[in-house]
């Protein structure tokens, strides 16, 4: 009954936090969860870590379209990095799941998961400093609505 009581409350907040826009860390893991759907959506455009400590992203692709027509991944490139200019130069990374593999465009990569297809997930981790960390999905034509920020304080 404490336990059901206690998941009651968190999904309470989880709402509150949903409203807000911004999903917090898991406080001990440091842990947290994206999800993308077939109408090119993220679950949230706006996640807050730990810096200095090791973050557990997990990617889930919840949709059932094939990957070749709607794969997505995530992409946390370098505070300051245009998600525009990066997601134009993805366009042409196909052979590479669309993560450019050229110096300029790797430097600004902090960490990225697999392009997923319907159902898969992938799981990464990475440590933040301080900093406001774009994100994206670089699959053609998805970051103009696939995009958001990951604060790390
Ligand atoms: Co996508």
């Amino acid at each position: 009954m404490k336990i059901i009581m206690k998941s009651k409350f968190i999904t309470f907040f989880a709402i509150l936090l949903g409203a807000a826009g911004v999903a917090l860390a898991d406080h001990h893991g440091n842990k947290i969860e994206i999800t993308a759907n077939d109408t090119m959506q993220f679950n949230s455009k706006a996640f807050e870590v730990a810096a200095g400590k090791e973050v557990t992203l997990v990617f889930k692709n919840l949709g059932n379209l094939p990957k070749a027509a709607m794969g997505h991944n995530v992409v946390i490139l370098k505070p300051g990095t245009a998600t525009a200019t990066y997601g134009m130069a993805a366009v042409s990374a196909a052979a590479s799941e669309y993560i450019p593999q050229d110096d300029a465009n790797k430097a600004l990569v902090v960490a990225h998961t697999k392009l997923l297809g319907p159902g898969e997930e992938d799981t990464i981790t990475f440590t933040l400093e301080p900093g406001e960390y774009p994100f994206v999905c670089s699959f053609p034509g998805h970051f103009g609505l696939m995009n958001g920020v990951i604060t790390a304080k």
